[in-house]
């Protein structure tokens, strides 16, 4: 097979006039943490990036499927968003919350008006794991109830309250954790007990998270949280029904519920807005982050009024969290997504990707299971289809050929054997075709 050429693309990347590839992992390995991984046997340097293209160190394009983590939601460097940044830097980058600012004030009425029902008061953060954290005290100090209900196969961060909710020992240091944290069932219809020709998979899934609230914990819960689609799970997609009638069980149980909307939301799944109406309900708490900001270290906790009155009995803080060039950031994102038609844009490119990633499969045996909403995409991989054991080394050997074909894609799921698809919005149809040709070309190779 022909080696695919990349789409063209019309950007010079500035000569790189920084210390080497050798010299920079050098200083890596001895002054960072260990515990910080790199993709890939040879890993790459990333020095530029314009839209869905990453540039290394010697000007070779990559085409990004990931998206710095679905991160990058408009594209990387978009121009509307690095204007707003730059304009607010050169008047004032900091103050904190103590002081009135127009732009968080500003920006929480805008990421307000895209959510719906009661949910309109906005807390500002700088990452996920915060916005997760604060979540749990929030449904904690606002029901006085401790046990909180979380999926097994989430990951809702890394900080220590979080790494509790997480549920995939890989991300688990042995120490205590999850105190007051149980995990339902992963409603998984591809290898969970109840699959997709099972048409109330969604409601004994739900029923699952009963059990364990009778089970497992005094009876009355503080929250129930699940990402509205599990990411680092391996994009895992819940059956229809299933959050409608766990919201349902949770209230009964006393509890509030908690959709972790870090990877789903912001219109990513096409369809809606956020992932969570995909399940046709509305949560009490949501939380934010990655995609918000576009890689601005911006994330929220939106709740009701009465929800967020709790917190005020205390004094509660956070340094940076709203600060004024974050939320230029984030009102900017939101006007991309908007101005650009990037929701629907989603829906249409995804469709089309996910037919291209369903032609695959009839090829090659080794896809158990392609799966998705928008852009948000995972392909399983399999030794068998019947066993469904997971394919973790050839998955890796298709992650390192797309590199090499200048394809930069994410893997997940507790095994390691999911291809995760989640590039910025901004991808075009021959950015989905040359990754199709690549992805082909890949599993053909295994
Ligand atoms: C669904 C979800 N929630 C929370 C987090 C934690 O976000 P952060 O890494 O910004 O703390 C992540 C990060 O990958 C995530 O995917």
């Amino acid at each position: 097979m022909k080696t695919p050429e990349l789409p063209p693309y019309d950007h010079k990347p500035q000569p790189y006039k920084g210390p080497s590839f050798d010299e920079v992992m050098e200083m890596r390995k001895r002054h960072l943490t260990p515990a910080l991984i790199t993709y890939y046997k040879k890993p790459i340097m990333i020095v530029e990036g314009s839209m869905q293209y990453l540039f290394d160190e010697k000007g070779t394009r990559y085409l990004d499927m990931f998206a710095g983590i679905v991160t990058v939601s408009v594209g990387h460097s978009h121009p509307h968003v690095m204007e707003a940044a730059r304009k607010q830097y050169d008047v004032l980058q900091h103050t904190t919350t103590i002081y009135l600012h127009p732009g968080i004030a500003e920006y929480g009425k805008a990421l307000a008006a895209k959510m719906p029902g009661d949910l309109s008061v906005c807390y500002f953060v700088n990452s996920g794991s915060e916005a997760n954290d604060l979540a749990m005290l929030m449904a904690r100090a606002y029901t006085g109830n401790y046990d909180i209900v979380a999926l097994r196969n989430a990951y809702h961060g890394g900080i220590s309250s979080t790494m509790g909710l997480t549920s995939h020992h890989t991300w688990k240091y042995n120490v205590p954790h999850s105190f007051g944290i149980q995990h339902a069932l992963m409603p998984d219809t591809y290898r969970g007990p109840w699959g997709r020709d099972d048409k109330d998979a969604g409601k004994k899934y739900a029923d699952d998270v009963l059990d364990m609230i009778r089970f497992g914990t005094s009876g009355q819960v503080a929250a129930f949280i699940a990402e509205s689609i599990q990411g680092v799970g391996g994009t895992v997609i819940f059956p229809d029904g299933y959050l409608k009638r766990t919201y349902e069980h949770v209230r009964a149980q006393g509890g509030v519920c908690i959709a972790d909307e870090v990877q789903a939301g912001f219109g990513r799944t096409g369809t809606h807005f956020w992932g969570f109406e995909t399940q046709g309900v509305i949560p009490d708490i949501v939380t934010m982050a990655k995609g918000i900001g576009n890689g601005a270290p911006l994330a929220a906790v939106v709740t009701t009024p009465e929800i967020a009155k709790t917190l005020a009995s205390r004094i509660h803080f956070n340094t940076y969290g709203g600060n004024p060039i974050s939320c230029a950031m984030g009102k900017a994102v939101l006007e991309v997504i908007e101005k650009e038609g990037l929701q629907k844009h989603s829906l249409e490119l995804g469709g089309y990707f996910i037919d291209g990633l369903n032609k695959l499969a009839e090829k090659h045996d080794i896809i158990g299971d392609v799966r998705g909403k928008g852009l948000m995409l995972g392909v399983e991989l399999v030794k068998d289809r019947k066993t469904k054991e997971p394919a973790a080394a050839e998955c890796a050997q298709v992650f390192e050929r797309c590199k090499e074909l200048n394809l930069l894609i994410g893997k997940g799921g507790l095994f390691g054997n999911v291809l995760r698809i989640k590039p910025p919005m901004c991808i075009q149809k021959p950015d989905v075709d040359f990754a199709l040709e690549v992805l082909d070309i890949a599993f053909s190779e295994l």
